[in-house]
């Protein structure tokens, strides 16, 4: 690889990949989570995230290039750290907080990659792409927002057991007496 052009088509391939591994992600945390709001966030989330992978498409085709047979291994990653944190056999409302969590750093991700493609968009004037993949830019952007709002609501239901709490008022008491 030689060129930016290049490089933009890769990352346009990694994140068109990222898109559509995510329309299947969100399904399932939709169907693995309890709070009612939270399922209806990821659901429309899902159908934000169709529409997205399609316009990924369109710029596929405004740019003339077909989108490389890459597979974001980022995303893959969340998705994996998701697989594996339910062998922890977590109650309901730790899951809830899970994925809120893994929602957050997706978004995150998704917004660092879609930043940067818009830059070397701009910068090689395909001003058509760059308006498409900034529509997708916002969509994660509020996405996020919305996840950061669940991250203040959904708490664990019991944060500390009895022995956990005694010895955090422990550490903190003999904190205290260090500092006097
Ligand atoms: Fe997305």
């Amino acid at each position: 690889m030689k060129t930016g052009h290049e490089l933009f088509v890769h990352g346009m391939s990694d994140i068109l990949d990222a898109e559509r591994q995510l329309v299947n992600a969100l399904a399932e945390l939709e169907n693995d989570s309890t709070n009612p709001q939270l399922k209806k966030a990821f659901a429309s989330h899902r159908n934000e995230t169709e529409g997205q992978a399609e316009r990924l498409e369109k710029c596929f085709q405004l740019l003339g290039e077909e989108a490389e047979e890459s597979e974001c291994a980022g995303i893959k990653g969340i998705i994996e750290e998701k697989k594996n944190f339910m062998e922890e056999d977590p109650a309901e409302d730790i899951l809830d907080v899970f994925h809120v969590g893994a929602a957050i750093k997706t978004e995150t991700y998704e917004i660092c990659e879609y930043e940067s493609l818009i830059d070397m968009a701009r910068e090689m004037k395909h001003t058509k792409i760059a308006q498409l993949l900034n529509q997708n830019l916002k969509e994660e952007k509020a996405a996020l927002k919305k996840m950061e709002g669940f991250e203040k609501k959904i708490k664990p239901n019991q944060m500390m057991d009895a022995a956990q709490e005694a010895r955090a008022r422990e550490s903190s008491r003999s904190k205290r007496k260090r500092a006097a």
